[in-house]
């Protein structure tokens, strides 16, 4: 049978930080609640358009990949921060990369939208629909922080993760390398507890929205649990439709959303931390963008071996939640690298962020 697997990863991540020194200016935290609570210490704020940042982390999966532009059959671009409405990202990308072969499309499963795309990538591989895909997850979230609001601004950060997904014929039955199982899942009854009511990051300010319209309305704690409970069960089902246990996994690649979510899902899991790759101390939770900058980083740091078993797990608005098991391929190395980088920028994280202050102000009469 024909599987999705992996061959070619890539991340972008823009130059601009925003530490939590830097947060106790704008709102009343500090640096070790934030820490000891999230597990972040700085994220980073984008200078450009989300579809800079994923342009970039494409055309680096790609030379990991080998592969040049029309080889791909599909470009599918997972985001809760489009710059447009229409045309959507993936057009966008596919105009700029050249890659007049493919469809594209995007899609939005919020912090689950890399599974959810690699779920559908793995069901048009397997159907012989694609054999070259490029997945995107990237989000300038940022816009949708109001940063006199502790309760959110403190978690979500800007960047983008690619992966290419190639065609592989398994010829060697259970040992085969690619997508072995997937498991996904919603409850929109749940829906209020994280709402963006405006679409479209193009520009700062926003384009005649009102700041309560674009600002992110989130409920922390009552998504921490559902987080936990939607991460743990997902896996397993993932796990036991592949007829694995918790024992089979090598690594399990989690949306980084906060370590505490992270650490309580997988003991429910039965896995330890040495199994569980964490990068969220210095990018936060990049929603759709954090899984495929969490393969990249993984594979950098030499956890994914060839032939490992590993696990994608993610929780988002909606509420979404989303697994996938996956064998990795024989190869760990890029092929190759892209060496272009983001346009220069000497503005300051304060530089960046003035207008969206100014634009939420009228939400802090008193402040
Ligand atoms: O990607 C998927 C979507 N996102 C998530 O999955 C995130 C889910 N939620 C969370 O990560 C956590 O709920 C938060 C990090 C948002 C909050 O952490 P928490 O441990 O649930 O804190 P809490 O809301 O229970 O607040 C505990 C205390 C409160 O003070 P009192 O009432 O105990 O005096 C808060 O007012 O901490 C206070 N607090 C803060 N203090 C300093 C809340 N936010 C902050 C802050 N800085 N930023």
């Amino acid at each position: 049978m024909q599987r999705a697997v992996i061959t070619g990863w890539g991340k972008c991540v823009p130059p601009v930080r925003l530490t939590n020194a830097d947060l106790e200016r704008l709102c009343d935290t500090d640096d070790d609640w934030i820490f000891e609570r999230t597990g972040i210490r700085s994220r980073a704020i984008s200078h450009v358009e989300g579809t800079d940042l994923a342009e970039l982390a494409a055309r680096r999966a790609l030379a990991c990949a080998g592969l040049e532009p029309p080889d791909l059959d599909l470009i599918l671009v997972a985001s809760t921060t489009p710059e447009l409405l229409c045309p959507s990202v993936a057009t966008m990308i596919q105009e700029r990369l050249g890659a007049a072969n493919a469809a594209a499309f995007d899609l939005n499963a919020a912090c689950s939208g890399f599974v959810y795309a690699t779920a559908t990538v793995t069901g048009m591989i397997e159907s012989g629909f694609a054999n070259r895909v490029l997945v995107i997850g990237a989000e300038k979230l940022h816009i949708a922080m109001d940063y006199r609001d502790r309760s959110h601004c403190i978690l979500f950060g800007d960047g983008a993760g690619a992966a290419v997904y190639e065609a592989s014929e398994s010829t060697d039955g259970e040992s085969g390398a690619g997508v072995i199982s997937v498991d996904l899942g919603a409850d929109g009854t749940k829906g209020g507890t994280m709402v963006v009511q405006a679409m479209g990051t193009r520009g700062e300010p926003y384009g005649g929205q009102p700041p309560e319209k674009t600002r992110l309305h989130f409920e922390g704690q009552a998504v921490f649990k559902i987080a936990v409970q939607g991460i743990a069960g997902s896996a397993m089902r993932a796990l036991e439709r592949a007829g694995m246990t918790a024992d089979d996994v090598d690594l399990v690649i989690p949306h980084q959303a906060n370590a505490r979510i992270i650490e309580s899902a997988t003991r429910r899991l039965g896995i330890e931390p040495e199994r569980v790759f964490v990068n969220i101390e210095h990018l936060g939770n990049t929603a759709a963008a954090s899984i495929p900058m969490a393969i990249h980083d993984a594979l950098q740091a030499g956890r994914i071996a060839p032939g490992d078993i590993v696990v994608l797990t993610a929780f988002g608005g909606g509420v979404t939640w989303g697994s996938i098991v996956l064998r990795w391929g024989y190869r760990t190395e890029p092929l190759g690298t892209h060496e272009g980088e983001l346009p220069p920028t000497d503005a300051t994280v304060f530089d960046l962020l003035q207008s969206n202050l100014d634009f939420y102000a009228p939400l802090h009469p008193d402040a």
